[in-house]
């Protein structure tokens, strides 16, 4: 039930810290690979690997393009993603030593399921990332990967998002652990900062009443824009579309790098532009690029909502309003940028008095293709 919530899907914005922590919960083995919940394939077919594709539908797609990053970053794999309802009709070159890995939280979501099957029939390795245990993808799939987010009752997705967040984060340092790792510090650094991430989403809820006073503001807004780079390209992917599913507003998430071949001249005076700031430690060139990506929305009157790190003392001069997260290292930022834009969407769609757990023409689970 709602536990004294509105709607399940604040309910479940809540429950993210908790769903993090079981999802990561007793998932190391002693030399540093992760128990999967199911194998039906060996650390040598694991090593074989020469290529991943991912393959999801909606915000598990999105969770896919952040693993993209980490997998290519950790791993040294080359890594695709792919809607799954592109990826079968496009004939994609696939044998043994590909590895699939499909990402759905239901494990019913018909478009998936087709693109797994379809990945078996030419040989291919499957792993799956699933909400749901028991449901046909992954029983269908060579191994598999549960998140623990609990049942999701909300349309839009949220806690599912972030665990499945958390799993791919997992399977990259699985691979990199049975391939042998490259960066080993930077894993052994990375697994130590995944331990952390619950609480520093704890601390993102805490903090998001400006937000919703922002969003109850904007209700009036017809579009917006949201733009990332790196890790927060997929970010502002979901932003969008939640805001899309929830508000039935027209919102757009595209890389900040494009801006310029076509979609600024989309800005006007007072069009909303939410930007997902990197960090400014460490790759502080990704952090540059995306100031003046900034400064030229800004020129043509755009209002900026900025996501940035704590300590970003550039970015803010710059911007109209700006949400801060707690440092991260930036490949795990997802984790903690996303939260604003769910709680952001949520509360500018029940401003306008939307159903905001069952949104029209929805279905949580699409079995059809
Ligand atoms: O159950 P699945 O993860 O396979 O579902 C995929 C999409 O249908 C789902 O993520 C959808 O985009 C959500 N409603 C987004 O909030």
């Amino acid at each position: 039930e709602k536990d004294g919530y509105e709607y399940f899907m604040l309910k479940e914005i809540a429950e993210q810290p908790r769903a993090i922590a079981d999802t990561l919960r007793g998932r190391f083995d002693t030399s540093g690979g992760i128990i999967l919940d199911e194998v039906r394939m060996s650390d040598q077919d694991f090593r074989d690997v020469d290529k991943v594709f991912i393959v999801a539908c909606g915000s598990s797609y999105h969770a896919g393009m952040v693993a993209k990053y980490a997998i290519e970053h950790w791993v040294r794999l080359p890594c695709e993603v792919e809607l799954a309802s592109e990826f079968r009709y496009r004939d994609p070159v696939l044998d043994r030593s590909t590895l699939v890995i499909v990402i759905s939280q239901s494990g019913e979501t018909m478009d998936t399921l087709m693109a797994l099957r379809h990945a078996r029939n030419q040989k291919a390795r499957v792993l799956a990332i699933s909400n749901t245990v028991g449901a046909t993808i992954p029983r269908e799939s060579d191994a598999v990967l549960y998140t623990r987010a609990g049942i999701e009752v909300a349309v839009a997705s949220t806690k599912a998002f972030l665990t499945q967040l958390a799993a791919c984060y997992l399977v990259g340092l699985h691979l990199a652990a049975v391939r042998g790792i490259k960066y080993a510090d930077e894993v052994a650094a990375v697994v130590a900062e995944l331990a952390g991430t619950p609480e520093k989403i704890s601390q993102v809820l805490e903090a998001m009443e400006p937000v919703r006073e922002l969003a109850r503001r904007m209700g009036t807004a017809d579009r917006a824009l949201f733009i990332g780079r790196h890790v927060g390209f997929p970010v502002a992917m979901e932003g969008a579309l939640k805001l899309k599913e929830l508000a039935y507003m027209h919102a757009e998430g595209f890389a900040a790098g494009e801006l310029k071949h076509g979609p600024i001249s989309l800005i006007e005076a007072g069009t909303p532009v939410v930007v997902v700031v990197p960090s400014p430690r460490g790759r502080s060139l990704l952090h540059d690029k995306v100031v003046s990506n900034i400064q030229e929305v800004k020129a043509r009157g755009a209002a900026v909502i900025a996501i940035a790190e704590e300590g970003d003392d550039v970015v803010a001069p710059h911007v109209d309003h700006v949400v801060f997260t707690p440092r991260v290292p930036t490949l795990l930022a997802p984790l903690l940028t996303a939260v604003p834009l769910q709680v952001f969407a949520c509360e500018l769609a029940a401003a306008k008095g939307l159903d905001i757990d069952q949104p029209r023409n929805l279905a949580k689970s699409v079995t059809v293709e």
